[in-house]
């Protein structure tokens, strides 16, 4: 084992470099499937001409890749060559869990790999001649493609190679950036920037949540070979031993919080969410009715760095031919109500349906894409249960001789529309987009909500009917696919309005 460990140098203060800019060569499109799939679900984030620039892109951190760089952080192949197809259609279909690059499970696979196609086409650069150069088609005339790196076999885990992956991970100075604990809080971490010269932060490997995927040989890759362009460069065959990679990886694994489910932040392959027929519906977030049905399982990404992001919410949903029931089930560890100081928000979820059958980028909708939304929030819930936030709560040993409610009321007083008492714990609106936000009128709304907090976890029940006579709500009819997606805010993390974990775009699906 080499005992130079290079990164430490690296890591300390010298920052890579910005890269040289090359001039694009994306404006010659491709006119192609793959460039219509990609201008739909990914410029939005990417920019059209794939260089991280689209208009999201400004909400969002880690910034959206910009392709014209040609590194990418998840590779089978070696460090310094080019990820492989395969490669590159598991980070569309899967994500990065922990960022807001979603999952497209979605998308038919024939979509997602045209949109890989797209995006290699979006490498290319100008050479000194004027010439265009695909980095792919380069290299792949030039035989320069890299071959995926052989794993071994997993081994087992014992108490020998989680010490040894301990030593290592000290020795190795990993501790430097991801800290004692894997927290990714190591002293070297305000230095540290990544290839595009911006803050970035080592995994935090308490949370479980990994960009390229979460089971051992996926880590051992990416040990292996590094994140391009980041600080976390590759350990390979001149540092360490395949054995020794083991142990790191072992050691990593085992720094998971316990009480973090992985298998949580996998999508369902198909992205279908489908509603089975009962004769009644539970209208209790606990009836064991819901117990007897596996959930889908819907992968959240954070907009913006949180401390533990939500990793995903659990999503079962029944019809009983009349209307529909969709329980949300999520961890969370506090429950938050109400709001009653100002630094008080509320936890919160929403689904949203795309209401002419095309789902919009995944955003809110937007002109063309109107959606309907449904939000359900705790606090709306605490007080349609006549428990209003209550000043006591929050300061117990707080001491008031008179205790008049409308001190703390004036927007009720006032007939502040958010501030008027509720009757559903539910907001039923519309969205064409960000900021274009429309509750619907009282007499419309029509999505009735139950939320539950037991042991650890939010259990939220939508229900409405399958009809109805609002030209903006969503129809549901058997059989009728709806494309749906979903929000989650917690108040513990201070979410509150953009600041929230989304998901991408599922089908909703009435079994007959
Ligand atoms: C909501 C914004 C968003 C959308 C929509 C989105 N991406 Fe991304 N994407 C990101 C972010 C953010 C990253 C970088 C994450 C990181 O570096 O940790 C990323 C990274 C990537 C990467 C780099 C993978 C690697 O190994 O480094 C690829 C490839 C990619 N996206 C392809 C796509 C494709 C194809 C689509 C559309 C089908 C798409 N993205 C849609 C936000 C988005
Ligand atoms: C110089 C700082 C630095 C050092 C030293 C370092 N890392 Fe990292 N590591 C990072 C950063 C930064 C990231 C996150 C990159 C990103 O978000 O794209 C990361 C990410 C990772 C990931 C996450 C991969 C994923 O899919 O999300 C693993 C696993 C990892 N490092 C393991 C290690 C191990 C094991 C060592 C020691 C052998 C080590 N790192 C040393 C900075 C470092």
């Amino acid at each position: 084992m080499a005992s130079a460990p290079r990164c430490f140098a690296l890591g300390a203060g010298l920052v890579l470099g910005a890269l040289p800019r090359l001039a694009l060569a994306a404006d010659t499109p491709l006119a192609t499937h793959g460039q219509a799939v990609y201008e739909q679900h990914c410029a939005a984030c990417h920019g059209t001409r794939g260089d991280g620039q689209g208009p999201a892109a400004v909400w969002l951190f880690p910034k959206p890749r910009d392709f014209s760089a040609g590194l990418f952080k998840i590779q089978s192949t070696p460090a310094g060559s080019l990820p492989s197809d395969d490669d590159l259609e598991r980070t569309v279909t899967r994500g990065m869990p922990g960022s807001s690059m979603p999952s497209f499970t979605y998308l038919s696979e024939a979509d997602r790999q045209d949109a890989v196609e797209y995006v290699k086409h979006l490498t290319a650069y100008l050479d000194a001649s004027g010439q265009r150069v695909n980095r792919f088609e380069f290299a792949r005339r030039n035989d320069q493609l890299g071959h995926p790196v052989e794993v071994p076999p997993e081994p087992a885990v014992t108490v020998e190679s989680l010490t040894q992956g301990r030593e290592l991970f000290v020795k190795l100075q990993c501790n430097t950036c991801h800290g004692e604990t894997g927290a990714g809080d190591g002293p070297q971490v305000p230095a540290l920037r990544d290839n595009w010269g911006l803050p970035i932060r080592p995994r935090d490997f308490n949370t479980g949540a990994f960009r390229g995927g979460h089971t051992g040989r996926d880590l051992y890759l990416r040990i292996h070979n590094g994140l391009a362009g980041t600080p976390m460069l590759p350990y390979g065959a001149d540092v360490i031993t395949p054995a020794e990679r083991w142990s790191l990886v072992h050691y990593v694994l085992s720094l998971r919080r316990k009480d973090i489910e992985v298998n949580d932040m996998l999508a369902p392959e198909d992205g279908l969410i489908q509603a089975r027929k009962v004769p009644r519906l539970p209208r209790d977030p606990l009836d064991p009715l819901w117990q007897s049905i596996d959930p889908a399982r819907v992968p959240l990404n954070p907009l913006w760095p949180e401390p533990y992001p939500v990793p995903a919410v659990a999503v079962t949903a029944l019809h009983d031919g009349q209307r529909l029931a969709l329980l949300c089930q999520w961890r969370d560890e506090l429950p938050n109500g109400a709001p009653v100081r100002v630094q008080d928000f509320q936890d919160a979820v929403a689904v949203q349906f795309a209401l002419n059958g095309t789902p919009p980028f995944l955003g809110m909708g937007d002109a063309d894409h109107p959606v309907n939304l449904w939000q359900w929030k705790a606090g709306w819930q605490a007080e349609v249960e006549g428990r209003r936030a209550d000043m006591h709560e929050r300061y117990p040993s707080m001491h008031v001789d008179t205790y008049f409610a409308t001190s703390y009321q004036t927007a009720v007083e006032a007939d502040n529309l958010i501030a008027v008492p509720h009757t559903s714990s539910v907001e039923d609106a519309n969205a064409r987009g960000f900021g274009r936000f429309n509750p619907q009128a009282r007499a419309q709304q029509n999505v009735q909500g139950q939320g539950v907090w037991h042991d650890g976890f939010w259990n939220v029940v939508f229900q409405r009917d399958l009809d109805s006579r609002d030209p903006e709500d969503i129809k549901l009819a058997l059989r009728q696919p709806v494309p749906v997606a979903f929000a989650v805010w917690d108040g513990e993390q201070r979410d509150r309005n953009g600041r929230k974990v989304i998901s991408n775009w599922f089908q909703l699906i009435l079994e007959p």
